[in-house]
């Protein structure tokens, strides 16, 4: 009775000390609340052994104390013993004991990353075994130990192997030289470019330590939209800063190149190429990078993209512009990611088909340390896109996944919208290119038999406090990381892990808010865009809705393009009747979409103009339905506040109140969503909104008038 009170006493000390400002993301290392697995955890965890002092295994060492002897409520000892519960950790290559514990079997299939953590019995002792084959794997071990004990499961006999899916697991930053972010609703870059290379914020370790915990191995410091300033020694200073803060946690920085770089910062006359003093610049600049950097990652480039500069300015083509800095590169086994977002003003072309056009041909074209970054969809990170249609097109070149996370068209950092459901769509989608060829096996390699994969994240991080702006938002960030590393984990899986970790393991709170989260981003597509409906945002900021919106330079920035509302019908065909992207697809899936009685409903709009008064599988006319959408869209944001509301006593006041403050802004904003569409929408159907529902407050007029020059960019 003593010891328990004396447990449910640390209990409260350890975990009174820290806020929940959301600031330890799903790091907090709460001290575990349930008596009896405490009481377990403490026996069978007495002690940490590293023996070996490689930067990488000192971060593993120092977080594995710091997260146990929180979660343990005691100080967990690191000592040279092997004694009972002893956490040991190291690679065979540092310990004869470990090498007697691990047969070399059993390393074979971990590579340079994967890891095992087996229950072990050591001269009669218990001890947990952490081990791999580099030092990476020992990290990505002891995190996955944290994670064990942060959402209660069982240590006694544990047999893990886990080995990486995917090779890169980047984020991608936006992030600009003078702190803003594109497209960032969290605050300003967490770079501190103006105080760098001096001064070494804790965010910055503090970023490589979550990264770490999720497998993210690279970070793209800046915007694709990029600054050749960026490239200069100066700089290149502060980034070396950031590499050496990164290292320890196995994370590569990754710049953007500005295509224009030689002409900008190196005088040049041109950026061909194909030119002999052009490649010359970008060979003697990547060595100049490797000098401040020796293990930099490589690049990331938009090119011949919303008017950044690339090889089509020189008549060169997508490959020649990748090739030559993959040139450049291959001396140092850099990469080179060059992005597929390509659309260009001339062309009047459907924006869906024109990545397809200009890389399809050149499939076989580039180095082999050459990926092409494809978004997951054609058009632009809407709440719903068909699969896009490369994957599965260039059989001999690694395509890299582009996922969005911060909520450029997802309700800014104001929506709560959880995106795995989203992201596992897509993976899920069968490209019918081969034999299993879902876009996971096209992205991971496995179909094409590439070694060379990725799978990036735009970031939705800041100088929020709380990192992501939404409390919520963080879990878009750990479901990157998780995914990336193993892609069959569920939506479900991985939302329970980051709630048990980043709030509490109370089954009730998980249950609920589980529930409330796999549900969000179908409520979103409800109230934004149902039925196939994208790209109907407001210009420019891209907040709120604006389908009326008719006066963008060029038409496919147009909300008016995408939805081609008129009296007939609404949707974009895009059948052999119409602009025909659906040949881009295999014949299987191409015959599904085409066919409007195969069509799923959810992808309707996206590939026809349908009338306003066909009939659904369900019996109701399109109108009637695209009605029903909008409106159990907010219901169920409603639903979802309700859900919220009864969380109250299960955590933190802070974290309560602020995530229900946000939800009721996406109730207003989800109403407003709806009446405005469906106000527009119904000037061309001329049918009422069904009596049965709540009538618009406002008119279309008042919707139609409505500005934000100051909402974010
Ligand atoms: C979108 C976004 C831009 C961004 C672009 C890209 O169009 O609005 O801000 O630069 O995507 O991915 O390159």
């Amino acid at each position: 009775m003593k010891q328990r009170l004396l447990i449910i006493f640390a209990v409260l000390i350890y975990n009174s000390v820290s806020a929940e400002d959301g600031y330890r993301l799903w790091l907090r290392y709460n001290t575990i609340d349930n008596p009896s697995l405490l009481q377990q955890y403490r026996q069978q965890i007495t002690s940490i052994n590293c023996q070996a002092d490689e930067a990488k295994l000192l971060a593993a060492k120092q977080e594995l104390q710091t997260g146990l002897s929180g979660l343990l409520g005691k100080k967990v000892p690191v000592q040279t013993a092997v004694i009972n519960g002893t956490v040991l950790l190291g690679l065979p290559a540092h310990s004869p004991v470990i090498r007697k514990l691990v047969g070399d079997t059993a390393l074979a299939r971990l590579g340079d990353e994967g890891f095992i953590i087996h229950t072990v019995k050591y001269e009669g002792k218990n001890v947990t075994l952490i081990t791999a084959n580099k030092e990476a794997g020992i990290l990505y071990g002891a995190f996955h130990f944290l994670r064990l004990l942060q959402t209660q499961q069982s240590i006694q006999q544990l047999s893990i192997t886990s080995v990486p899916k995917i090779k890169l697991r980047l984020l991608n930053h936006w992030d600009n030289l003078n702190r803003t972010v594109e497209r960032g609703y969290a605050g300003c870059s967490i770079w501190d470019w103006q105080r760098l290379p001096g001064y070494i914020d804790q965010r910055y370790i503090d970023y490589a330590r979550a990264n770490a915990s999720i497998g993210i191995n690279g970070a793209v410091l800046t915007n694709v939209n990029a600054n050749a300033i960026l490239l200069t020694e100066e700089w290149l200073q502060k980034v070396a800063a950031l590499a050496n803060v990164f290292r320890p946690y196995h994370i590569k920085v990754y710049l953007t190149a500005r295509f224009s770089a030689p002409v900008e910062i190196g005088k040049l006359k041109t950026a061909d190429p194909l030119n002999e003093e052009v490649r010359k610049w970008w060979k003697d600049k990547t060595d100049e990078i490797y000098k401040y950097i020796p293990d930099f990652g490589g690049f990331l480039v938009k090119a011949n993209s919303e008017g950044q500069p690339g090889p089509q300015n020189y008549n060169r083509t997508h490959a020649d512009g990748a090739n030559m800095l993959a040139d450049a590169m291959a001396p140092h086994d850099g990469i080179v990611m060059w992005r597929a977002f390509v659309y260009s003003s001339e062309t009047p072309e459907d924006r869906f088909k024109q990545a397809y056009n200009d890389f399809k041909p050149l499939d076989g074209q580039f180095r082999k340390n050459v990926l092409v970054q494809v978004k997951n969809g054609p058009i632009d990170f809407q709440p719903r896109e068909p699969f896009h249609p490369l994957f599965g097109a260039m059989p001999q070149t690694p395509l890299m996944m582009e996922y969005q996370l911060t909520q450029e068209y997802l309700g800014f950092a104001t929506h709560l919208v959880y995106l795995a459901p989203l992201f596992k769509e897509v993976l899920d989608a069968d490209t019918h290119a081969k034999n299993n060829s879902t876009v996971a096996q096209i992205v991971d390699g496995a179909t094409d038999g590439h070694t060379l994969s990725g799978m990036a994240g735009v970031s939705n991080i800041g100088s929020d406090i709380n990192w992501t702006g939404h409390p919520f938002g963080q879990a878009n960030w750990y479901t990157l990381g998780r995914l990336a590393w193993d892609n069959t984990l569920t939506s479900a899986q991985i939302v329970s892990e980051w709630l048990r970790q980043t709030f509490t393991n109370k089954q009730a709170f998980v249950d609920t808010v589980q529930q409330l989260m796999l549900a969000s981003r179908e409520i979103q597509v409800n109230y934004m865009t149902p039925l196939g409906l994208h790209h109907i945002m407001g210009y420019g900021h891209h907040y709120g809705p604006a389908p009326w919106y008719n006066k963008a330079p060029r038409a496919d920035w147009n909300p008016v393009y995408f939805h081609k509302a008129d009296s007939i019908g609404i949707g974009f065909d895009r059948t052999a009747r119409g602009s025909n992207a659906l040949a881009q697809y295999q014949p299987a899936v191409r015959q599904q979409f085409e066919n409007l009685a195969t069509c799923p409903e959810a992808f309707l709009l996206w590939f026809h103009h349908v009338p306003w008064d066909y009939k659904m599988h369900s019996g109701k006319t399109l109108w009637e339905t695209l009605c029903d959408k909008y409106y159990s869209g907010v219901d169920s944001v409603r639903w979802m506040q309700r859900s919220w509301d009864g969380m109250k006593n299960y955590i933190d006041a802070g974290r309560f109140n602020e995530v229900k403050q946000l939800l009721a802004i996406q109730e207003q904003e989800a109403v407003w969503w709806r009446n405005a569409c469906l106000l527009y929408f119904q000037t061309f159907s001329n049918k009422p909104i069904p009596a049965k529902y709540e009538q618009p407050d406002h008119t279309l007029a008042y919707y139609e008038g409505l500005e934000f020059p100051y909402a974010p960019h």
